[in-house]
């Protein structure tokens, strides 16, 4: 499939994005282990998430799904049966990580396989500390990649300190430490999304965060049943914050995004490039904070990322790439060296991407300097099978000459069902829907200057 774009009118819009990603995976995990049903809402029904329903209901767990985003989840006291056959992780990296991590401690053997593109991805940062926790893990492809062979068995809880900075390590060890003898203690070398640990706490499994980045789960816990409800993935709102960002007076409100801390640093870099920022949490009693986030376009200009800020935002780098091609002087992203083990080499698919449609980018091993602001052409660009890339480069066609033409963009499907609907309004001005600005600010926004 082919999405074709071309650029956009002033954008004054009002829009709601699908459910978290990352929570939704661990929301249906976490649903299965406990002692009861529990009702999801606001779950993506993406193809990546679907990967995640499938596997458990191949391990023995019933999952309605009434409506796309409402599954129930018919908990088994954490009893899982062995599959009838291998289990398909599609592209999934969040699923093939996570279900390691569950089926390491289990009584039975599973293998899980994976598309071509998850086939040449990492699987060692997980292997390698859940075979210290005792469990049997052999992953059948060069270098540690898929398909893995997991011979579950008893587990001890261990103190891992990860080399890279994962929620998807953290998460696997958490899962695998509810079936562990002890305390499973994970130390991240910086804060990646805490929303295991949130959920762990709302599902009343004991666990212990401290200040200096570790995080405990106490072993051998059910998890009490509750209902559950999942805000909207800032990850997918990210596109068009940037959007609204990069238009000068581009105007932009989204309702009930998820708005944990811990994956809201996009909204302080479009900050410090110049875009006016509010964020509003609006309902605190739900698990994960969730509100409405408001951006205002100004001019743009370039910006630093790099350290501690990269995990907060990994998701977010291709269209914050984007943005800085499109904002006065240079971007440059730093130590970002884990983009190349995603769903593509993204340092490389966003070089090559942006230099196609114009940019002038310098590539680095572990990150990218672009120059901007750049006249856009519209061209034919590669999705790299990549639903970020392909989403990215849809925005960027919004800023150029001409028609963009991502190509093989169903991909877009594995995390953001209804990409192309909201992109359609934004560049259809007859269907815009026209949002008043919401009154109070928590992220005061820069000074409007006029031209
Ligand atoms: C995710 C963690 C991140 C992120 C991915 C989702 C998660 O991956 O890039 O899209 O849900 O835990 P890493 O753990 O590899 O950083």
């Amino acid at each position: 499939m082919e999405l074709r774009v071309k650029r956009a009118p002033r954008i004054d819009i009002e829009i709601t994005v699908p459910g978290d990603k990352s929570i939704s995976h661990r929301a249906v995990i976490i649903a299965a282990l406990s002692n009861g049903v529990c009702t999801l809402q606001g779950f993506l029904p993406s193809e990546d998430c679907m990967h995640t329903v499938n596997a458990l209901r191949a391990l023995g767990i019933k999952i309605e799904q009434p409506e796309p985003a409402t599954l129930i989840v018919h908990g088994k006291k954490r009893v899982l049966t062995p599959p009838k056959s291998e289990i398909n992780c599609g592209n999934s990296g969040t699923t093939m990580r996570l279900l390691a991590g569950l089926l390491a401690g289990q009584t039975f053997e599973s293998r899980l396989v994976a598309d071509a593109g998850l086939s040449k991805r990492p699987m060692e940062r997980v292997i390698a500390p859940l075979r210290q926790m005792g469990a049997n893990i052999v992953a059948e492809g060069p270098e540690e990649t898929p398909p893995l062979r997991i011979q579950g068995g008893s587990l001890r809880g261990i103190r891992y300190r990860p080399p890279v900075a994962s929620a998807q390590v953290k998460g696997a060890l958490l899962l695998a430490g509810l079936f562990a003898k002890g305390k499973t203690i994970v130390i991240e070398p910086a804060p990646t999304r805490n929303h295991m640990e949130m959920m762990f706490d709302y599902f009343l499994v004991r666990t212990a965060v401290d200040g200096n980045g570790s995080v405990t789960v106490f072993g051998d816990q059910v998890p009490e049943s509750r209902d559950f409800g999942i805000p909207g993935d800032i990850s997918s709102a990210a596109f068009w914050l940037v959007a609204a960002a990069a238009q000068r007076r581009g105007h932009l409100l989204i309702r009930d995004a998820g708005l944990n801390h811990t994956r809201t640093a996009l909204l302080g870099v479009l900050l410090r490039m110049g875009a006016q920022v509010r964020e509003a949490i609006e309902d605190t009693d739900q698990v994960e904070p969730r509100g409405i986030v408001e951006v205002t376009g100004f001019p743009l200009k370039g910006t630093v990322i790099q350290g501690k800020e990269v995990p907060q935002l990994i998701d977010e780098l291709p269209i914050l790439a984007v943005a800085g091609a499109l904002a006065e002087g240079k971007t440059i992203i730093r130590h970002a060296e884990e983009l190349r083990v995603k769903e593509s080499d993204r340092i490389a698919a966003i070089a090559h991407n942006l230099r196609a449609m114009g940019a002038q980018v310098a590539e680095m091993n572990d990150g990218l300097e672009i120059l901007g602001p750049a006249p856009l052409h519209g061209v034919r660009v590669p999705s790299f099978g990549d639903h970020r890339i392909a989403m990215a480069f849809a925005i960027a066609g919004l800023f150029a000459d001409g028609e963009t033409v991502v190509q093989e963009a169903e991909c877009i499907r594995e995390s953001y069902p209804g990409f192309e609907a909201v992109l359609e309004e934004f560049t259809n001005p007859k269907r815009m829907q026209i949002s008043t600005p919401v009154i109070g600010s928590l992220t005061p926004g820069p000074v409007e200057e006029e031209a």
